[in-house]
């Protein structure tokens, strides 16, 4: 089964690249930029990675950005994430930024945007990985706020393919974000949004009806709705999974708990992706190989979770067709 994983092709569908940070190039980015970070050593920055819930993880990883200052940074960061998509023959990748965390800091929309566009430009030539970025508007924040970044994207619009929704779920729903979404999408963006991670299956619905999202992001609660799970199988809404992260965020108790295979022989779309696989303990084939050590995946269930990614991406039809 391992075998399987690793050389299986696969494509990414969530991943944060704030969330592949990894603690070496946290010190060497604190240390060259002069920004102060709470850790004495790489041992004691794992040993904080120790989370209760979405919040505690977010405080942590949020901090963590903070190292992320120069367009270099962001090429690093990217281009360190895309080297794990090498290792676990990832052949496309939809990445997700956060804006707002950088922008509040002082950090240029562009620098960021141009710092990971020319690594992924490089991981095409170099790789032949395909991939597109996402940008997500952070929900803890003003639908004000929301609104004045996608107004700042327009001039990057070629380069972003689409609109996501993520940070601190419970108390700030989809419904919060229906405006700036409906703007999104006139402007021509595909639409994702985190729902059913924390929040009760309600955000999911949110997500489907108020946002008109293409994707869900993570989706695991709808699993206490049948009309939710009939229409999400009618209908073959993607939930973008992520089962390391919903370990160790105590989603669920442990992975014999995790909900995906009942999802999948339900008839749901879904795929395995790796959130923030830096703070989660692995990237995307350590995901699979979790999933496989706990739970009666077959080998046929993995081939279903891997096209189900690349048929739920937003590459062209000519492209997908190809990969599948
Ligand atoms: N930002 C980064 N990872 C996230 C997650 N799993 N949920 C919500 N926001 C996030
Ligand atoms: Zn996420």
């Amino acid at each position: 089964m391992i075998d399987l994983i690793k050389k299986l092709p696969k494509a990414e569908l969530h991943l944060h690249i704030e969330g592949s940070l990894e603690p070496e190039l946290m010190f060497r980015l604190a240390k060259k930029n002069n920004i102060d970070i709470p850790y004495k050593d790489i041992e004691d920055v794992r040993n904080a990675y120790n989370f209760t819930n979405l919040q505690t993880f977010l405080d942590i990883y949020y901090a963590g950005a903070n190292v992320l200052i120069t367009k270099d940074d962001f090429y690093d960061l990217t281009w360190e994430y895309i080297l794990k998509c090498v290792e676990d023959n990832v052949i496309h990748t939809e990445i997700f930024f956060d804006p707002q965390t950088h922008t509040a800091r002082g950090i240029a929309f562009e620098t960021v945007i141009t710092g990971i566009k020319e690594a992924l430009a490089d991981a095409k030539e170099r790789y032949g990985i395909t991939s597109g970025i996402i940008m997500c508007f952070l929900r803890h924040l003003s639908q004000q706020d929301a609104f004045d970044t996608l107004e700042e994207a327009m001039a990057f619009k070629e380069d972003i393919i689409g609109v996501g929704l993520d940070s601190s779920e419970l108390g700030n729903p989809p419904s919060k974000f229906t405006e700036v979404f409906e703007k999104a999408k006139e402007a021509g963006f595909k639409l994702v949004a985190h729902a059913g991670e924390e929040g009760d299956f309600s955000y999911i619905y949110e997500a489907l009806d108020l946002l008109g999202i293409d994707r869900i992001d993570h989706g695991v609660q709808s699993i206490h709705s049948d009309t939710l799970m009939q229409r999400l199988k009618e209908e073959q809404i993607p939930l973008t999974v992520c089962p390391n992260s919903n370990i160790e965020l105590k989603v669920f108790e442990d992975y014999k708990a995790h909900n995906i295979k009942e999802l999948l022989d339900y008839g749901l779309n879904v795929s395995v992706n790796s959130d923030d696989p830096a703070y989660f303990k692995g990237y995307i084939n350590q995901n699979f190989i979790n999933l496989c050590d706990n739970l009666p995946l077959t080998e046929n269930d993995i081939v279903t979770l891997v096209k189900n990614s690349f048929r739920s991406s937003f590459i062209d039809d000519d492209l997908k067709q190809a990969y599948l």
